[in-house]
């Protein structure tokens, strides 16, 4: 080729390049129209829009999509101009959310908004039980109501995802985060996972009050060894899909947009960069095609668990794992660009991660309305209707652990009430932890609550007695401390005085909670010595307990007349416990979670092996303890009520059944006291023998029904093969022929029991 020809050879390619810069600056041009379309999202819209973002975005852009930073700092705002942004956690309000959004908006080169994400866990403004005590409601429409307020609320200043529901199974109350879940059952778990899921999400989260749900923490995160928060896990598979995984399935099916990697270490390979459950079990197995973020660094934290070298290869694992954002820290966009450029990390894995989280805030609505209205925040929170939801809700879960000699309800026209406690008037400890935007101001405690339910004459003393929030790493003060003597002192004047004797007690609200695991379940500081000499005055005493996870109560529950759980109520604490205490409501709510007598039984749970050596009175080489009875104080199921209820007319249907067959079970409930009340109607299975020992009982069905005095109401249930099967040695599902035993009950203890073959 001569000279003119190859610069004719040159001059066809440059033109040809640059004409191809020119279609393709057209295409990205009308790619970029089409993706900023306003208008309902067809799913097939969604994905073209997607592919067009995609199509134009550099390098940088696509990890910037998958890192989310927590606060507002002057940065975040250069970063969001430069795509280098894709969410945000711990922001709030309509001015700050905004300020970020315009940045991205208005001053990024493809305008994808920000999507902005906190930790709604049991309310925003307008504070509800915390989920432990919601759980004890049994009742999953209230949970369902209780997240779809809190969503309004969010929703209102702008926020469009909570890190929320927390679907963790807990089986062990020295672990502080018992508080945040459903308890120990899978069953129970599921119920609320999908309630709590619906409740933020609705059928469509792009709706101005809904917001996108996260289950989390992916997963057996409450299964940390000694109850120490981030603490290794360690189970067999079997275990992981018969106890843990069930919520986190229950929240895909009913559609939870993303899920949230967790801290700990399970069976050697951190969580947050294990495939197996990441892609494996969520991706393959469930379909699921939300997005996983990370938990706060925990893909940084791959480090220091022994899993990565140093940040780039915590991104090079924790990626393609099925991570696709990353939270707080920044090993993706620091180390991503050059991972991918040195074939060390796939771009196809990138692209996956940047669909989903594309696909989430199009689904979300977020490009058609991305800013806040300041007007709707005003507007939305602490509505006059929310917060009677919130009482109505926190009286739902209160659990009536013991009533001797009938001390509740009290009669509002009592003379003299005392009404003591450190817990009895603190504002700040009755929303437990995690609180959202809850602010002290608005709480009704317990004894404004008691003051506004009691009649013209009663006389409300108040004394503390002690205090609450005492260091529980502290020496143990001097039992002569004067100052702590005092306040003994005038508590017991006060009970001395009174006629009947309200006592509020328990811990701190950061006492439970992230990072806030316990050795010992007992009432801390001096609140038992309170108690004691509270109850040795004679009154008749009703304890009130406020917790974020089981005590040990075992000298109270021997000794005090009556003992109400109360959890942490949230903003409505004190309306609540007074519709309680007076008997305007009847409580109804059941255990979610085994009480101990002792920490040195846990983890006790309901569901338990048999053993080749069942516990027995009679023999000490039994599975048993030399120094406290097996069984646990309170069961998980218990709670009582103001009025009565009998169980009768067990009835089964026919039976044999298949294994693919389904038995119809039905009871009578009838109300045989004085009050209307809720009981919570319990279905236990057990099958007898099989291939894999199987638990002695699992609840399998439950129905939280009111009943009026004299009334029978029957409660039915339909038993199928997802309630009788497990995983085999092969870990498959099956169901084995053979005897089936069914109690229904009022707890995980007691009522009527049949049998069924399965053939
Ligand atoms: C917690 C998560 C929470 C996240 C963001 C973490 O420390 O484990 O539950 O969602 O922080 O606040």
């Amino acid at each position: 080729m001569g000279d003119s020809g190859r610069r004719a050879a040159v001059s066809w390619r440059e033109r040809f390049a640059a004409s191809r810069a020119v279609r393709l600056a057209v295409l990205g041009a009308c790619a970029l129209a089409i993706a900023n379309l306003a208008g309902p999202e067809r799913p097939l819209d969604v994905e073209r829009r997607i592919e067009a973002l995609l199509a134009q975005m550099t390098l940088e852009e696509k990890f910037g999509q998958l890192q989310q930073l927590s606060g507002s700092r002057p940065e975040y705002l250069e970063l969001a101009r430069r795509g280098l942004l894709g969410s945000t956690l711990n922001a709030r309000g309509a001015a700050t959310l905004n300020e970020l959004q315009h940045a991205a908006v208005d001053g990024s080169r493809l305008k994808i908004p920000l999507l902005f994400a906190f930790d709604v866990i049991h309310g925003y403004r307008t504070v509800f039980p915390i989920p432990l005590g919601e759980a004890a409601s049994w009742d999953p429409a209230a949970a369902e109501r209780s997240a779809a307020i809190a969503a309004a609320e969010a929703k209102a200043v702008g926020l469009h995802w909570t890190f929320a529901p927390m679907v963790d199974i807990a089986r062990d109350a020295r672990w502080g985060r018992i508080a945040e879940g459903a308890g120990e059952d899978p069953f129970l778990g599921a119920a609320m996972a999908r309630a709590r899921v619906r409740g933020f999400q609705g059928d469509d989260y792009s709706q101005p009050d809904r917001v996108i749900a996260c289950a989390k923490h992916w997963v057996a995160y409450g299964a940390a060894e000694a109850g120490r928060d981030y603490n290794t896990t360690d189970l067999s598979e079997r275990t992981l899909r018969t106890v843990y995984l069930p919520p986190f399935k229950a929240a895909v099916d009913a559609g939870v947009g993303t899920f949230m990697s967790a801290f700990n270490d399970l069976n050697g390979v951190p969580t947050s960069g294990n495939p197996f459950t990441l892609t494996q079990v969520l991706r393959k197995e469930w379909g699921f095609d939300g997005v996983v973020v990370s938990d706060h660094e925990s893909v940084l934290e791959l480090i220091p668990h022994g899993f990565a070298a140093d940040e780039a290869d915590a991104a090079r694992q924790a990626l393609p794992a099925g991570v696709d954002m990353e939270m707080v820290s920044r090993t993706y966009a620091t180390h991503g660009p050059r991972l991918v450029k040195e074939g060390k990390l796939a771009v196809s894995a990138v692209d996956e991660a940047v669909r989903r989280v594309l696909r989430i805030k199009l689904r979300a609505g977020i490009f058609e309305t991305p800013y806040a209205d300041p007007a709707r925040e005003r507007a939305t929170l602490l509505k006059p209707e929310f917060r009677e939801a919130a009482r109505e809700i926190a009286a739902r879960s209160m659990v009536l652990l013991k009533n001797d000699r009938g001390v509740l309800p009290l009669p509002a026209s009592i003379v003299r009430l005392a009404v003591i406690g450190p817990l009895a008037d603190d504002r700040r400890n009755m929303m437990g932890n995690w609180t959202g935007d809850g602010r002290k101001e608005d709480v009704v405690t317990v004894l404004e609550g008691v003051k506004a339910a009691v009649s013209a004459r009663t006389q409300v003393a108040h004394a503390a007695g002690a205090v609450v929030d005492v260091k529980l790493l502290a020496e143990p003060e001097a039992p002569d401390d004067p100052a702590a003597r005092a306040l003994l002192d005038k508590a017991l004047g006060a009970a001395r005085a009174a006629d009947a004797v309200v006592l509020v007690i328990g811990e701190s609200g950061g006492m439970s909670g992230e990072a806030s695991s316990r050795t010992s379940l007992d009432l801390p500081g001096r609140q038992l010595e309170l108690a004691q000499k509270v109850i040795a005055t004679g009154k008749p005493v009703a304890v009130v307990l406020m917790n974020g996870r089981p005590l040990s109560i075992g000298w109270l529950a021997a000794h005090a007349p009556a003992i109400l759980e109360a959890w942490f109520p949230g903003t409505e604490a004190g309306h609540a416990v007074a519709d309680v205490l007076f008997g305007k409501v009847n409580p109804g709510g059941k255990l979610p979670v085994t009480f101990p007598r002792t920490v040195g039984q846990v983890p006790i749970y309901y569901n338990y092996k048999n053993t080749g050596r069942p516990p027995n009175e009679k023999d000490n080489y039994t599975s048993r303890y030399l120094d406290v009875h097996w069984t646990p104080l309170y069961p998980f199921g218990h709670g009582l009520s103001y009025t009565e209820f009998r169980l009768s007319n067990l009835r089964l249907g026919a039976t044999p059944i298949s294994a693919t067959g389904t038995l119809d079970v039905s009871v009578d409930v009838t109300n045989v006291g004085q009050r209307q009340g809720d009981e919570v109607v319990q279905l236990y299975l057990q099958d007898v023998v099989a291939s894999v020992t199987r638990p002695v009982q699992e609840l399998k069905g439950f129905q939280r029904v009111a009943v009026k005095p004299g009334e029978t109401r029957r409660v039915a249930y339909r038993v199928g093969p997802q309630d009788l099967g497990f995983y085999d040695r092969e870990m498959k599902w099956v169901v084995e022929p053979g005897e089936f035993r069914v109690r229904v009950s009022n707890s995980s203890v007691g009522g009527l029991t049949g049998s069924f073959e399965v053939r």
